[in-house]
């Protein structure tokens, strides 16, 4: 029977100085040291990740940078390569969030470079999909998805030492407290799943973890996990209190 062990990753954005993000992630992992069954993620800023490394080491939790830039050193001044995010204790890496592609110019050609990048560097890359509100009404969803899966994993190699995790993250419900039904959720799972299949065959499939985002709270998180393609949660603006992310991750 495939098992996929769940993964919530909370996206702490543009929130926390060093100091506050060092007491969250205390305070997180004294809430969290009952979990045996759950991989846990946090993605504070830049600024905050070495700081957090330290505290989170020998726990359960695991650290994400939120972006990261393709080059591996050169004069790209406010960039950071994924050499630098392994120093500073980072495991993963979100690329292509919606808020980087509305407000960044981040393209599905830049997503794809992030995400080759990353993944030979031996970060785990988490490619954020999703379709805005406008693209979901004119039943645009599954070609916009189709799209950003096809162009943002070109050229990558996926294989037991290089694995990928993909969170479907409609725009429309993206800090909203609109999350999008159980019904829809599962329909985009089942569909992002398929088009793994047909990119890296059944195993990688069966293996790759697919995420919903979207005004993920501790009251909608059970149910939206008892959908069979949706194996975690990426977590926003509920994953910035120790105490609604830690009740996300005993869902
Ligand atoms: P919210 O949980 O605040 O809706 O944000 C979701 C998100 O963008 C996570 O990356």
């Amino acid at each position: 029977m495939e098992y996929r062990i769940p993964l919530i990753a909370g996206n702490w954005k543009m929130f926390k100085t060093g100091n506050e993000a060092v007491d969250a992630a205390t305070q997180l992992v004294k809430l969290v040291s009952d979990i045996e069954n759950v991989d846990i993620v946090i993605a504070p800023p830049y600024t905050s990740l070495a700081v957090v490394s330290e505290v989170i080491r020998d726990t359960r939790i695991d650290l994400s940078a939120q972006d990261l830039y393709w080059e591996k050193e050169g004069a790209y001044t406010g960039q950071i390569s994924a050499s630098m995010l392994i120093s500073a204790g980072c495991q993963y890496v979100i690329i292509g969030h919606s808020e980087r592609r509305q407000l960044f110019g981040e393209t599905n050609d830049t997503v794809n470079n992030k995400i080759k990048a990353a993944s030979a560097s031996g970060l785990i890359p988490i490619l954020c999909v999703g379709e805005t509100e406008t693209q979901r009404d004119e039943k645009k969803t599954f070609s916009v998805l189709d799209k950003q899966m096809e162009k943002g994993l070109e050229g990558l190699t996926l294989d037991e030492h290089h694995s990928l995790v993909i969170a479907y993250e409609p725009v429309w419900a993206i800090g909203t407290g609109k999350s999008a039904t159980p019904d829809q959720v599962q329909e985009v799972h089942a569909f992002l799943r398929d088009l793994v299949e047909k990119r890296f065959g059944n195993m990688l499939a069966k293996a790759t973890r697919i995420l919903y985002g979207g005004s993920v709270k501790p009251d909608n998180v059970s149910e939206l996990m008892t959908l069979p393609d949706v194996d975690g949660a990426l977590v926003g603006g509920a994953s910035l209190q120790p105490d609604s992310f830690s009740k996300i991750i005993h869902f």
